[in-house]
């Protein structure tokens, strides 16, 4: 079998009277130690001495006790105690650690480890021919010198209730937390409740005991990543500190936990026209504020609401811009007799995974004249005419070109739409700048053939100014005699400084 067993067999003859008596002892030990299968400690003898009992016998069954006192099956099940009965040899099996031994905590380089130590007893009964009981006790102090053991971290969190839960344990009498640090922040045991963090002793009923940690995914010390469709991540990171007595050695131990969630609120927007241009709520949503925000294609940032003219005010969960009308942001969408079409783009793009959400708002605001010169060459004038005397029917007014008339008309209003290459448009170069020069008259097709002085006089010139060689862009005048926009004219790519548009003023005299 394998088992190395001393045995010691005396055989003692003495005489009493005429009789001769023979008493015949044994003793038998195993030698063998006890050793780890797993983490159970097992100890293991052959199921007979032959010293001590002789075939044929009867097995009259096993128990085992602890310093000298039997265990009752029930406490030795419950312990975890098993006596196998297995090709001739008996193995007891304890669990490392259970009830009844002794665990001692070690660290080495911040590795806890566990020594174990047990006094076990054993006692094995036979029947054989010649008597009908024979006892085998052994008595034999098991120890088992510091097995690495990393404690076990539960994670009990769940993710609807929006707490991490942890418990780390189990520890035997001779640990005991001091502190600990989350998110890199430390924490006294005392300070954890003012913080919000519920830190506390967790016994367990076989007499080791651990510590659970409770922290609410929203905490300062849990951070969050957000990682598209409406999920983040929040991740919580500890470090137990632990004091091992008596020798007062430290231990840390460190554990991070994550959860995903699909809780976020993202950033929402809302917008409305208003007299002065288009008015944006953005709303900011419940995580953590990783977005971009771009007006008509522009990073918002300081710089443009200084040049944009907008209107800012932060509150707790929105902020409030107004985006003046003809500033930088916004964009032209047309003109009619209705008014001036523009809209203002918002694009909200998150840093980290690029969704983004884009929000148009069209705003129609009502102009009585206005000149709006394209970066394509187009001019588009509308000219309001209820105000001349002798009053002219807007029908009969054309360009330069008597063949360009206006493109829609209503009782006081002309609206035309050219292109600086046609309807007679004279071209005037001014140092790097190229002005393109039209002019709105009356010129009724029936009275050509009258004299020119019984003609209403009616003639706007109206012209656009552009780079002779470079990028155009856009610009939007009003007539002289209003007064001057906010911003007479932007461009969507680049930004002219101020001095250069200053110079671009377009002839419009009314
Ligand atoms: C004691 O109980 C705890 C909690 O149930 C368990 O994690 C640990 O492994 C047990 N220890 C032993 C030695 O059985
Ligand atoms: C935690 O406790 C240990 C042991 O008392 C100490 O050395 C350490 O400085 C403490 N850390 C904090 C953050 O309080
Ligand atoms: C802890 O529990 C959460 C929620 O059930 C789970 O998402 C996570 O994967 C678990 N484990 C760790 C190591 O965070
Ligand atoms: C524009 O460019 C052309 C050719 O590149 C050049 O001949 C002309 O002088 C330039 N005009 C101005 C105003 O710089």
């Amino acid at each position: 079998m394998g088992i190395d067993v001393e045995v010691v067999t005396a055989m003692v003859l003495y005489k009493h009277q005429w009789m001769i008596l023979k008493v015949d002892t044994s003793v038998a030990c195993p030698t063998r130690k006890a050793r780890l299968e797993g983490s159970h400690v097992v100890w293991s003898f052959p199921q007979v001495f032959s010293a001590l009992v002789q075939p044929p016998f009867g097995n009259r069954g096993v128990r085992v006790g602890i310093e000298n006192h039997f265990l009752s099956d029930c406490l030795a099940n419950q312990r975890g105690y098993q006596v196998l009965e297995r090709g001739g040899t008996v193995e007891i099996q304890v669990p490392f650690g259970a009830e009844g031994g002794l665990l001692k905590s070690h660290v080495n380089n911040n590795q806890y480890s566990q020594s174990y130590f047990i006094d076990l007893f054993y006692l094995h009964q036979w029947q054989d021919a010649q008597w009908t009981l024979t006892q085998q006790r052994t008595f034999r102090p098991l120890y088992l010198v510091q097995l690495p053991r990393t404690p076990v971290l539960i994670n009990n969190t769940v993710p609807a209730e929006g707490v991490f839960s942890l418990i780390l344990g189990a520890f035997p009498h001779d640990v005991s937390l001091v502190n600990i640090t989350v998110g890199g922040h430390p924490v006294a045991w005392v300070e954890a409740d003012g913080l919000g963090l519920k830190l506390s002793h967790v016994p367990f009923p076989n007499g080791t005991h651990g510590y659970l940690l409770e922290v609410p995914f929203p905490h300062p010390v849990v951070s969050q990543k957000y990682l598209g469709d409406q999920y983040r991540k929040y991740t919580l990171s500890v470090v137990f500190s632990f004091i091992i007595s008596p020798q007062a050695q430290l231990y840390h131990h460190t554990a991070t936990v994550e959860s995903d969630v699909q809780d976020v609120v993202l950033p929402s927007v809302e917008a409305r026209c208003t007299q002065r241009g288009v008015q944006l709520l953005l709303h900011y949503g419940n995580i953590d504020w990783q977005w971009e925000v771009y007006v008509g294609g522009l990073r918002l940032d300081w710089e443009l609401v200084e040049l944009g003219g907008y209107t800012v005010s932060a509150q707790v969960d929105h902020l409030s811009m107004e985006v003046p009308l003809y500033s930088p942001g916004m964009t032209y969408e047309g003109l009619g007799l209705q008014g001036l079409a523009v809209s203002v783009q918002m694009t909200i793009k998150h840093k980290d995974t690029g969704e983004e959400q884009i929000h148009t708002h069209q705003c129609v605001f009502p102009v009585r004249e206005l000149l709006v010169c394209l970066p394509d060459g187009e001019m588009v004038v509308l000219i309001d005419m209820s105000s001349v005397v002798p009053p002219v029917d807007p029908k009969w007014v054309t360009l330069l070109d008597p063949a360009c008339g206006p493109l829609f008309t209503d009782g006081t209003q002309a609206l035309f739409s050219f292109n600086v290459d046609s309807c007679g448009t004279m071209k005037v170069l001014e140092g790097d700048l190229l002005e393109y020069r039209n002019e709105v008259r009356y010129s009724p097709a029936f009275l050509s053939q009258l004299q020119s002085s019984h003609y209403p006089k009616f003639r706007i010139p109206v012209g656009c100014v552009h780079p002779a060689n470079g990028t155009r862009t856009l610009g939007i005048y009003q007539p002289h005699s209003l007064p001057p926009l906010p911003h007479a004219s932007h461009s969507r790519k680049s930004r002219t400084p101020r001095s250069a548009r200053a110079r671009k003023r377009p002839f419009w005299i009314g």
